[in-house]
């Protein structure tokens, strides 16, 4: 068997990426002159409390809160508005989310602030008159649209388990970023840059993104109007966004572009606390989100069925373990496809979906030689995914000992590409995670049915993951990832290379990695993770494979034993930065 030598020529790639792409970066228009006031670092170690996120400054941000006595949920809530500032491809006040906590005595929560459909969204909004999905609207311009959640999800997160005396500093750094500017990163410059054709026809009213046509690294990105955006949050709370001024331009934006947002709709919207989805892997206590995200139960259920099997024994990336992941992964993404949704209108059976009994009856049709074809589980469709998206995760552990582990997004890259006019931030494009027909696959050519059909006031299905572990009932891991589909299958990967191929908290986020999701039937594999006679292998099997630059962008901490806090950031989003004390 040949996985050792492509695990070993994977990992010099690994090893040597950042050094190329730092060459590149330094290649790129004379970089070497621009200062940009802050530098990213991947990994470190840190005595009493760390954070990683999606950008330098949006880790400072919390920092800053932490140095001035909040908590990690507070600190989690700064990085979050400045992220929306910094990093407006994803970190957003326009789009929505979910908050994994654990407290330092043990308490966990889980945070519901996922957009929902307007009022006025129906089952077949994107269909034509011959039933067809047409392309592209629930993915581009005004009718893409979910009610936005962040807000009152920050609100509702601070008002339950901050520490802070005052709502008004944690937006403090986010203002004064979007006031004064900050000099954006090669990767920001070369998105705006990708999208700019974009900006310009779906926005009618000038804003900072359509003003200008190439960015570059170090130019200075200042939004005034995203500033008093901001500003009226921080004085007033959710009703600075749901009501008054903000809220009418947004309602504005919508009639200008046939939007069905109303202000009754964002009057209306509250975020919902949850009970996380908990269960066991072996001495590991998994915490993670439950619907409307299928990130937790899918998790579960994979952990679970590989449970009984030796991967340790086989190894990382041995065509058995290989094998049986992908098996694991293809039969849980099935049930995702079937059975998940908003449990607020859709019964979704999370008890026996993780029942014991029911995932070993799930794994009885598992060869150990043969792929399992998708179709022989259940019939829907195949379509190949792009790989133009974005959402961002922030992993937060503060000195006390508290955790939050936080992914929001906008759904692709500028979520619909719409600013609001004169309100300078970005709205998602969240529909289209609700399945527009059955069977028919989204952007992510994920498929879904009844469970995650639209309906008003419903939450879109999701692949986020939050997460947060335990081991013998301390805190041990704080995890997550923007990404997709990708998204539950690296929590589960990472957390694999952690706890059952003992690989340091860095090399378990940046090895190489693939993903089923049952539809298409094929596994996707990063870019120089395999070799040809590998992929051989698999295809020998049964197995269809497709090569792909990458899967989500994981952002960790692990708590050793002697309580020292790794952080670690993913290479594969240059950006990503952990700080700490
Ligand atoms: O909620 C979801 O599953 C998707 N809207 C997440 C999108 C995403 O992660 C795109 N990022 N890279």
């Amino acid at each position: 068997m040949n996985y050792q030598n492509s695990y070993h020529l994977a990992w010099q790639y690994l090893i040597f990426l950042p050094i190329i792409l730092s060459g590149l970066w330094s290649c790129d228009g004379g970089s070497h002159e621009v200062d940009l006031g802050y530098t990213a670092q991947r990994t470190a170690v840190f005595d009493s409390a760390a954070i990683v996120s999606a950008h330098p400054l949006a880790s400072e941000a919390g920092l800053q809160i932490m140095r001035q006595g909040g908590n990690a949920v507070d600190a989690a809530i700064a990085v979050q508005f400045a992220l929306a500032v910094v990093y407006p491809r994803a970190g957003n006040i326009g789009g929505g989310g979910f908050m994994v906590i654990r407290t330092a005595e043990g308490q966990t929560a889980a945070l519901d602030y996922r957009e929902r459909a307007p009022a006025a969204a129906h089952k077949d909004m994107y269909l034509d008159s011959l039933g067809n999905v047409i392309e592209g609207l629930s993915t581009r311009g005004h009718l893409a649209v979910g009610v936005p959640g962040t807000v009152a999800g920050m609100w509702e997160a601070f008002t339950k388990f901050g520490q802070l005396e005052s709502w008004e500093m944690l937006l403090e750094p986010a203002i004064s970023l979007a006031q004064n500017g900050f000099r954006i990163s090669a990767t920001e410059a070369a998105r705006l840059n990708r999208y700019h054709d974009d900006f310009v026809e779906l926005n009618t009213q000038p804003n900072v993104f359509t003003r200008k046509k190439t960015w570059k690294e170090g130019d200075l990105l200042v939004q005034p109007q995203l500033a008093a955006t901001l500003r009226a949050i921080q004085q007033q709370g959710p009703k600075g966004f749901y009501q008054g001024k903000v809220a009418e331009l947004i309602v504005a934006e919508m009639k200008r572009g046939g939007g069905l947002i109303t202000l009754e709709d964002l009057r209306n919207y509250t975020a919902s606390w949850r009970t996380p989805i908990e269960g066991r892997y072996k001495n590991y206590r998994i915490i993670s989100m439950p619907p409307p995200s299928s990130g937790g139960i899918v998790l579960l259920q994979m952990l679970q069925m590989v449970a009984p099997y030796p991967i340790k024994e086989w190894g990382f990336h041995a065509l058995p373990t290989v094998h049986l992941m992908v098996e694991v992964e293809r039969r849980a993404y099935a049930d995702r496809a079937a059975y998940l949704g908003d449990p607020d209108y859709y019964p979704v059976p999370i008890a026996q979906l993780l029942d014991p009994d029911y995932l070993k009856a799930k794994m009885s049709d598992f060869d150990p030689q043969r792929a399992t074809p998708s179709t022989a589980l259940q019939a829907l469709s195949t379509q190949p995914l792009p790989e133009h998206f974005e959402t961002t995760h922030t992993s937060v552990v503060d000195p006390q000992g508290n955790a939050a582990s936080v992914t929001t997004t906008l759904n692709s890259n500028y979520g619909c590409k719409i600013v609001v006019g004169g309100a300078g931030f970005f709205l998602n494009n969240e529909m289209d995670d609700f399945s527009a027909k059955p069977g028919v696959p989204n952007q992510f050519g994920l498929v879904g049915a009844e469970a995650n059909a639209i309906a008003p006031g419903k939450r879109m299905l999701s692949s986020m993951t939050p997460t947060i572990v335990e081991h013998d009932n301390s805190l041990r891991y704080v995890l997550g990832a923007p990404g997709g589909s990708t998204i539950i299958t690296a929590v589960f990967q990472v957390l694999l290379n952690q706890m059952e191929f003992g690989m340091s908290l860095d090399s378990a986020v940046q090895a190489p990695r693939f993903h089923h999701q049952f539809l298409p039937d094929v596994i996707m594999y990063e870019r120089n993770a395999w070799d040809s006679t590998f992929i051989a292998q698999l295809h020998a099997m049964g197995h269809q494979t497709k090569e792909v630059d990458r899967m989500a962008v994981i952002k960790a901490i692990a708590r050793l034993p002697n309580g020292k806090l790794v952080a670690a950031g993913d290479h594969r989003n240059p950006d990503d930065d952990v700080a700490g004390w």
